[in-house]
């Protein structure tokens, strides 16, 4: 497999984005030509990904010439916390990292957010790569420079905009991953094609398998993260079109904070959550008849939820439609046909009767 690269456009915060089988073990020659001037490299990784690759990335990071340290955290999204942020600082200066220096991203979402925002802020800000080890941190989190830690009153709240200086992806890595895991990954792609690209949609459920995915997987990671690339460049800040990806994430998220992030993985939630736009759409007259139905069986294809039974209101209170939040507006995704989201304002007592009638 020859490797694909793409350009992120953002001036002087571009950056490539790698796609190639074995390019774990090119990822020091890479790192070195994006990097140029840095010498000691924090890596760090999770305690699933470390003894699987750590090893071979360190070496190539070696042979490129730096001098690299591996920090291992716990697997599981806890580990996106103040009190491992805290740990990661000490270990950065404990093993003397300057300025020039670099952290790298080795693993899923949670190291890639955690390791970015440790990046973002030691020393006001060094440069950071991301190696990204899943299905749904090389289609989405390890591209576009969003960077978190959750906090006790929610996800994702202590943040950044911090961009790579380069990501390295190795499709091989996806190998490893469990079925859920993947299934996981698998919403996040479904979504793009949603949203954006209704032939590769229609590739998508031409092959709706781990496997039919699998025998595509580079090009399917190609055509994720160009289309994430356009977003971001047109909208880094998420201020207008970015917000088209948080297609099915509105009424996700509610899922997940309702089943208080133990029920429901963020991919299950997002898939249940997709269909659920994709029904309120066609209620509202703006996506076509047909659509929900399209899509509750390719994500079903794919291991995933098409609904999620929860009480409405635990659900309601969860997206903020509680008595106390239910004035005001609010911006659902929605489909105005298959590969084309708009953003689609609304009244929140609007939002919460349509829910009341469905849920
Ligand atoms: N994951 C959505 C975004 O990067 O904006």
């Amino acid at each position: 497999m020859d490797t694909k690269i793409l350009q992120v456009s953002l001036g002087d915060r571009s950056y490539d984005i790698h796609i190639g089988t074995d390019l774990l073990d090119q990822a020091g020659a890479l790192c070195r030509r994006a990097l140029p001037r840095a010498g000691r490299v924090a890596v760090v990784t999770d305690s699933n990904v470390g003894p699987l690759y750590g090893t071979r990335v360190l070496e190539s990071l070696t042979a490129a010439g730096f001098t690299p340290g591996l920090i291992t955290v716990p697997a599981g999204e806890s580990s996106k916390c103040l009190a491992r942020l805290g740990e990661l600082y000490d270990a950065f200066t404990n093993m003397g990292l300057t300025r020039t220096d670099a952290v790298v991203a080795l693993g899923g979402g949670v190291v890639g957010d955690l390791s970015g925002f440790a990046a973002a802020t030691i020393l006001r800000g060094v440069d950071f790569i991301q190696i990204p080890t899943t299905l749904l941190a090389q289609v989405d989190s390890s591209v576009g420079g969003k960077v978190a830690i959750d906090l006790p009153a929610g996800k994702n709240l202590a943040g950044a905009f911090w961009q790579p200086r380069l990501v390295v992806m190795d499709p091989a890595c996806l190998n490893t991953l469990t079925d859920d895991t993947f299934a996981d990954g698998m919403a996040e792609v479904i979504k793009y094609g949603c949203i954006f690209d209704r032939d590769f949609l229609s590739r998508l459920a031409a092959a709706p398998s781990r496997a039919g995915v699998m025998g595509q997987i580079q090009s399917v990671l190609y055509t994720c993260c160009d289309l994430k690339r356009k977003v971001v460049e047109q909208d880094e800040r998420d201020t207008g079109a970015r917000m088209l990806l948080n297609f099915g994430h509105t009424l996700g998220h509610a899922y997940e904070r309702a089943g208080h992030y133990e029920t429901w993985t963020h991919g299950q939630a997002v898939a249940a959550g997709m269909c659920l736009a994709a029904g309120l759409g066609q209620r509202l007259g703006v996506t076509p008849a047909g659509t929900e139905k399209k899509l509750r069986a390719l994500v079903t294809a794919f291991g995933l939820p098409a609904e999620i039974s929860c009480s409405m209101p635990d659900y309601a209170a969860a997206i903020g439609l509680d008595k106390k939040g239910v004035g005001g507006d609010i911006s659902l995704i929605l489909l105005a046909g298959p590969g084309c989201a708009v953003i689609h304002p609304m009244k929140k007592s609007e939002l919460l009767s349509l829910l009341e009638a469905r849920i």
